[in-house]
């Protein structure tokens, strides 16, 4: 149960005691649905003789409604998704993909799980694929991939994407951990690109704890996902996926890697699906009050986002300018002890959630990426739960507004 908020006088400021780290509840449907799933113990996705009832089948029909692809394929996380994708779309152990340098470590993980090696793609000001080094790193890397992040639900310029993409002959994956539900022109994220991946893990958009599905049109891409998702051959029981005709093209080369979503996971996310549109509209009206509310705090900047971007806000980021590294320490243990924790991406040690290209020295080759290196060391990530109300948004900018102030004062003091 999450606490309510308490703003009160405490030394004469706000303190935020709501838990940011708590997660939205499971919605009771969901809750029946894992219930009766616990009686029947049949918590594998696959029947033998019977079925088990068809929850992952069905989750994965209502994933592919949902986004209008042909085919869905549910598997245990979104890194597990990436990796099938690359696998997938013909990565091979030492080819080189084309990846945005902000993302998390289990996007070039995924990489460096497939055998292949990340080559990473600075990040611009407003936190996006930095559009110039994409086009110029993929005329000259023999990448023939392009494995992009929403990071923390930005959408690039995607017609330019696109563009580049066509230009340089590169197959797009797109990771969509952060943008189920997000739209750029108005058409869903998870439909630009030839695989799209997502995580239903705890702090995404919909949440089993552990989680991810791939989504494609290419049946031959649908069909060897499966394949591998690990289906002991029981993929007829799939209702998203290609004719079986296609399977016979792939069932004797497509090794078993064991990543099945559980019924259990699956039981829990259809509703969640459901009443997605809902959580959205709460998670843009945090979001907007939040921004307004913190592009007027001294130190701190909200980056505009574009008109043509539909974005889910399950955080906000913000850049603090003119700081020092200490001064910026100083200001994230203010908040920190008037209860809202933020995390910084500037951190030389990779912390809960953040981390950078420096602390994935398993690159073969360490990448100089300087315009990536100084908008992530001012970077800072606030998490939003879709339950946040507009006084707990108030009382979110005001200790961060508190603790700007306080800072300033300490550095005015002889
Ligand atoms: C940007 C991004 N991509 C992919 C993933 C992978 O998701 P999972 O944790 O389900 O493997 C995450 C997880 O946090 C992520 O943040």
């Amino acid at each position: 149960m999450v606490e309510a908020v308490s703003v009160g006088p405490r030394s004469n400021r706000t303190v935020f005691t709501k838990d940011l780290s708590a997660p939205d509840p499971v919605p009771e449907a969901g809750i029946e649905a894992a219930n009766q799933l616990l009686r029947d113990g049949r918590l594998f996705r696959y029947g033998e003789d019977r079925n088990s009832l068809p929850e992952a089948a069905l989750f994965e029909e209502e994933f592919a409604d949902y986004l209008g692809r042909r085919y869905a394929v549910a598997v245990n996380s979104g890194g597990g998704a990436l990796f099938l994708a690359l696998k997938t779309a013909g990565v091979a152990p030492g080819d080189k993909v084309l990846v945005n340098a902000f993302t998390l470590a289990p996007v070039p993980g995924a990489v460096a799980h497939a055998g292949a090696q990340p080559v990473l793609v600075e990040v611009d000001g407003s936190y996006h694929v930095d559009l110039e080094d994409l086009d110029r790193k993929a005329g000259g890397s023999e990448a023939s991939v392009l494995l992009l992040s929403y990071m923390r639900g930005h959408i690039p310029d995607m017609d330019r994407v696109l563009e580049i993409c066509r230009r340089h002959d590169l197959t797009l994956i797109e990771d969509c951990a952060h943008t189920l539900g997000a739209r750029w022109g108005g058409r869903l994220s998870g439909t630009f690109g030839e695989v799209s991946c997502f995580s239903c893990q705890t702090f995404k958009h919909i949440n089993s704890g552990e989680g991810g599905i791939l989504a494609t049109d290419d049946p031959d891409i649908a069909a060897k996902a499966i394949l591998h998702s690990g289906s002991y051959m029981l993929y007829a029981q799939h209702r998203a996926r290609p004719p079986l005709e296609v399977f016979e093209r792939h069932k004797y080369d497509t090794p078993n890697f064991s990543m099945r979503m559980s019924s259990l996971a699956a039981a829990l996310l259809r509703p969640q699906l459901a009443a997605l549109d809902v959580r959205i509209a709460a998670w843009r009206r945090s979001y907007d009050q939040l921004a307004a509310l913190l592009n007027r705090v001294d130190h701190i900047v909200v980056p505009a986002r574009s008109p043509k971007e539909d974005f889910v806000p399950s955080s906000l980021q913000f850049t603090l300018t003119g700081l020092s590294d200490a001064e910026i320490l100083s200001f994230l243990e203010d908040c920190d002890r008037h209860g809202v924790h933020i995390k910084w991406f500037g951190r030389a040690e990779p912390l809960g959630f953040t981390s950078s290209h420096r602390h994935w020295r398993y690159l073969a080759e360490p990448q100089e990426l300087p315009r990536s290196d100084g908008v992530l060391g001012r970077l800072c990530d606030l998490r939003l739960p879709a339950s946040l109300t507009e006084a707990d948004c108030d009382a979110l900018a005001a200790v961060l507004r508190e603790s700007m102030a306080q800072l300033a004062e300490g550095a005015s003091m002889p």
